[in-house]
């Protein structure tokens, strides 16, 4: 291979790096889904229902054909048929993705038609033009968490799991916490909306769109309409957020549709407020934990029960409760995540799914026991640091929580803290501390890649992997190189594009470290091909890897990054105003590939757990059906008056089965911060905040 020796000896695992496409991005050249010019171009817009359940009746498609521009209406009288039973990677499919094949409408929001114009204006004019007649029927939303309808179910994971006796053991109990927490219905808007092309050429589909994985929208199309996926490709070269928002919805369907029915290119986008119906939310959740300790502050019993709800017609569990299966163990341990069913669009994962409000409560509970045992927070979830899986018996890969807590509690500062609550003033002010665990879980799943050596010396890497805003594909560059033993510079990654074979969506925290595996394999491949001196053909040397059998043979354990989060808040009594006023957390989540963008991962999340404890509440109103206010104006996120200095770091936590160390960074900066933020409130006016958002006025 042409290395030197200057190049071998930089190891670019580790070091900072700006983001290889930073220049595209910010100078506009980054082109996103809605960017792309194709000629013929049509464009759908699609109608929304207004009523929350019922039944079309009609839909005057006739005088809008007559608008200017207008290509086709398409309803479910008129659109392709589609098949929805089949199973993929995330199991069934979400049925909301399957529109126009019903009268029915089961939420509102719903979409009932998709308009086709020769541009985006006359196509939403029509759209509005469009009469459409409902026969209403009853709709129920409304949630409690004691709903007698509700049921446990099995996500991802078992909807109960139980060991001990909980009543024996809280009887047994020096102190004991049983309370009820709540979480608002929350909104994933990344900044790009949701956008899709479709076009037929050559007998072949291509879809442009904005998605967290190439491969996966692939085999939900082939699915839906029937279709060998050799015969589809769908690129995503730059994607602009997703947060689990960015899976096959209504859009790509209807796009797809209409290119079908049309043979020429249509694209679909979507508006903000769709996108509060459309591209799936975080259930409200009801949650009660009952903790029992001894005198020691150690947990006899823990008992997290969770309540969320899901739609009509897809069952999604917010699975809330499973955070407790990972982080404490008791005797009697009880675990359990339920749904409600309602007249709603389908909640999906969004950002720390389960953990992120599971955390909130199960967190909160803990700095209530703290102050019951009167023991410090740290110190009480130090005491309760299992040595093994609560609820699977399995050994940890790498548990490094008590590094984060120890690193965090000297650099916040935490050994000068006075535990008395309401204690503190800067002058209107009161101020207070607070700090909770993160956790969230860590695995690969089965990808390929392939590399390409040039014959100009440069290396090629394309795989089907997603950069929705992490910095994935410098990270991946970083692995590269490292892996084919030469710089950066000479590595190019392409991804995003089905063509470069199946690989791991950008989710579950799983993306880079499931993609890193795949480069790492064919690299190690790649160089055994190559011989110093060797010529290198015009089309240069590819191999190409499979990681399946890799991932199979990865040992059983319980794998999870942790954090250790603080903050410091400041409220003022007279208005009920909250401010952070600073924020660290320390994480323990495997090898850093590269800390410049890790580091804004991480605040990232940190950030919005400032957006969960203080702003967002998707408010839905019983007799409109929808969220009020559904917009960016009305649905609040925390922004730059609201940030303050955040700080995250990390320990060494190296993954000891991972060619790299990785674990997974993308999702276990929101968990638990939200948390740290209502214990400080908690410090600083002696009130508890059992449910978020901490408004003004519920601090009055
Ligand atoms: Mo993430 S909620 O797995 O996109």
């Amino acid at each position: 291979m042409t290395t030197t020796a200057q190049e071998a000896a930089v190891r670019a695992v580790g070091t900072g790096h700006v983001r290889v496409e930073g220049r595209d991005k910010v100078t506009g050249a980054a082109r996103y889904a809605g960017d792309i010019p194709f000629t013929e171009l049509a464009y759908g817009w699609l109608v929304l229902s207004t009523v929350v359940r019922g039944r079309i009746r009609d839909i005057a498609s006739g005088p809008v054909l007559e608008m200017p521009g207008v290509v086709a209406v398409l309803d479910h009288r008129n659109a392709p048929r589609l098949e929805t039973d089949y199973v993929s990677l995330l199991g069934r499919p979400d049925p909301t993705c399957a529109v126009f094949q019903h009268d029915a409408v089961p939420h509102l929001g719903w979409p009932v038609a998709l308009v086709v114009a020769q541009t985006p204006e006359q196509a939403r004019e029509a759209a509005e033009a469009l009469v459409v007649e409902y026969e209403p029927l009853p709709h129920d939303i409304e949630f409690t968490g004691d709903h007698p309808d509700s049921y446990p179910v099995d996500g991802h994971m078992p909807g109960v799991t139980d060991k001990g006796d909980q009543e024996a053991e809280l009887a047994a109990s020096a102190a004991v916490v049983d309370e009820e927490y709540t979480t608002p219905e929350e909104h994933h808007h990344p900044m790009e909306p949701h956008a899709a092309t479709a076009r037929w050429e050559d007998g072949r589909l291509e879809v442009v769109d904005s998605n967290q994985g190439a491969t996966w929208v692939v085999g939900e199309l082939a699915n839906l309409f029937s279709l060998d996926p050799a015969s589809i490709r769908v690129r995503s070269e730059h994607v602009g957020g997703g947060f689990g928002s960015k899976g096959v919805r209504a859009h790509q369907v209807a796009a797809v549709m209409a290119a079908t029915v049309l043979q020429r290119p249509v694209r679909v986008a979507l508006t903000r407020p769709q996108m509060f119906a459309l591209a799936g939310h975080r259930s409200p959740t009801v949650q009660r934990v009952r903790l029992g300790a001894d005198t020691e502050g150690r947990l006899r019993a823990l008992d997290h029960r969770s309540v969320s709800r899901t739609s009509k017609v897809y069952e999604f569990v917010e699975a809330s409760a499973g955070v407790a299966r990972v982080m404490y163990d008791a005797a009697a341990h009880h675990t359990e995540n339920r749904v409600v069913r309602r007249d709603v669009p389908s909640p999906t994962f969004m950002r720390g799914p389960g953990e992120a409000p599971g955390a909130f409560a199960l967190e909160s509970a803990l700095d209530e026991l703290a102050e019951k045992c009167g023991i410090d927070p740290i110190e009480l979830r130090l005491r309760n640091e299992p040595d093994k899986g609560p609820v699977s018996g399995l050994p940890f890969a790498t548990r490094n929580l008590r590094a984060c807590f120890e690193e965090g509690a000297r650099r916040f500062g935490w050994a000068q803290r006075d535990p008395r609550p309401g204690v503190r003033r800067d002058g209107r002010w009161l101020l207070g501390t607070g700090t909770a665990a993160a956790s969230f879980p860590a695995g690969a799943a089965p990808s390929t890649a392939a590399i390409t050596a040039e014959a100009d010396g440069r290396f090629t890497v394309r795989i089907a992997a997603t950069d929705i805003g992490t910095g994935a594909r410098t990270a991946l560059t970083l692995v590269a190189a490292d892996a084919l033993d030469v710089a950066p510079e000479r590595v190019t990654v392409r991804i995003g594009d089905s063509e470069f074979g199946f690989a791991m969506i950008a989710g579950g925290s799983m993306g880079t470290r499931s993609w890193s595996m795949a480069v790492i394999a064919a690299a190690r491949d790649l160089r055994e091909r190559l011989v110093p001196g060797m010529a290198i053909p015009a089309e240069g040397i590819t191999v190409r890897s499979d990681t399946t059998a890799q991932i199979a043979a990865l040992a059983n354990m319980e794998r999870h990054s942790y954090g250790a989060q603080f903050a410091e808040a400041a409220v003022d009594p007279a208005t009920g105003e909250v401010r952070v006023r600073r924020m660290l957390g320390i994480f323990a989540a495997g090898r850093i590939v590269n800390p410049l963008t890790a580091r804004s991962q991480f605040t990232g999340g940190m950030t919005w757990g400032i957006s969960m404890a203080l702003h967002e509440e998707a408010v839905r109103d019983p007799a409109f059906g929808g969220p009020v206010g559904a917009d960016l104006a009305g649905y609040h996120v925390a922004t730059n008056a609201d940030v303050p200095r955040i700080e995250a770091d990390w320990v060494d936590d190296t993954d000891p089965d991972d060619p790299v160390g990785i674990k997974g960074i993308g999702e276990v900066a929101i968990v638990g911060a939200a948390a740290a933020i209502a214990n400080a409130v908690w410090h600083a006016t002696g009130v508890r905040h059992r449910s978020l958002p901490i408004r003004p006025s519920r601090v009055l």
